[in-house]
């Protein structure tokens, strides 16, 4: 005769083992360098993260200003860690001083691409229209674009933050319709960008599924399809915290991604076994 405990017990090793076999959550890491950094602090950065033993479930991406992008290419070429640029014009080619297409990118062995980054849309006018077309330039070419979107402090306060993050998305999806399921959406409130200060959790967790419950309702994407990331004053004392939080399946890093040590911890942070 079994025990009631004993079979309590095998169930409960039975759930752990199936508990500890499940796939491990996937994260995209990516930096973004914006205008900073030199050649020869490229070509350092790249030495030291190529060292770091980073498992498949860290998908880890770097967006350095475009005249660094052949030093990926060069140093990069059979490596898992994976580049793209920060910018791509909207056009295919042609008389557009000062732009660079898809095609080139595609050609640096771009995999991904920037689309409407904040300081883009502030600092050089992009609108959501110039946004979805710049997306729609990179899938052309097979480039993931990774689509920033985001409210100001403003914007925020004044409870109007779903209307303008629905109102970024909605112009890329007129744009490019189902292959909206193709793009990472990076969430990053302008406010929490450069600033130190990061939204609560709650206020993360509430935004994320607000954006995935529109993708899905758009492109009917499966749960775990959508890929959403979180941008603004990642840190290494806040990368786990916000990585806990439902539909947070990566992040966008600026200032914390400049230094090789800096990055490698939040990658060391993000592992299971915390190495
Ligand atoms: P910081 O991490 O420096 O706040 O920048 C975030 C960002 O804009 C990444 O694209």
């Amino acid at each position: 005769m079994v025990e009631k405990r004993e079979i309590e017990s095998l169930v409960r090793k039975h759930i752990e083992s199936k508990f500890s076999s499940r796939k491990q959550k996937e994260y995209i890491v990516a930096a973004n360098w914006k205008m900073n950094m030199s050649a020869k602090e490229t070509r350092r950065f790249i030495e030291k993260v190529k060292e770091e033993k980073i498992p498949d479930y860290l998908k880890t991406v770097i967006f350095p200003p475009y005249p660094y992008l052949p030093i990926f290419q060069e140093m990069l070429r059979y490596d898992k860690i994976t580049y793209g640029a920060q910018d791509v014009a909207k056009e295919e080619k042609g008389a557009y001083t000062g732009e660079v297409s898809a095609a080139m990118l595609a050609d640096l062995g771009c995999s991904y691409v920037l689309a409407g980054h904040s300081e883009r849309r502030n600092y050089y006018g992009e609108t959501p229209e110039i946004v979805a077309r710049k997306t729609a330039a990179a899938l052309r070419y097979h480039i993931r674009p990774v689509v920033c979107i985001g409210e100001t402090l403003e914007e925020r306060q004044g409870n109007r933050y779903h209307e303008v993050l629905k109102v970024q998305l909605d112009a890329v999806r007129q744009e490019i319709g189902d292959a909206l399921s193709d793009c990472i959406i990076a969430y990053e409130p302008v406010w929490a960008i450069g600033t130190g200060v990061i939204p609560g959790l709650d206020q993360i967790g509430e935004t994320h599924r607000f954006i995935h419950e529109l993708l899905v309702s758009y492109t009917g994407i499966s749960e775990r399809a959508s890929r959403i990331l979180y941008g603004g004053s990642v840190n290494e004392k806040n990368v786990k915290d916000i990585a806990s939080v439902q539909f947070v399946d990566g992040f966008l890093i600026g200032g914390a991604s400049l230094k090789a040590e800096n990055f490698m911890n939040i990658l060391r942070l993000l592992r299971v076994d915390g190495s």
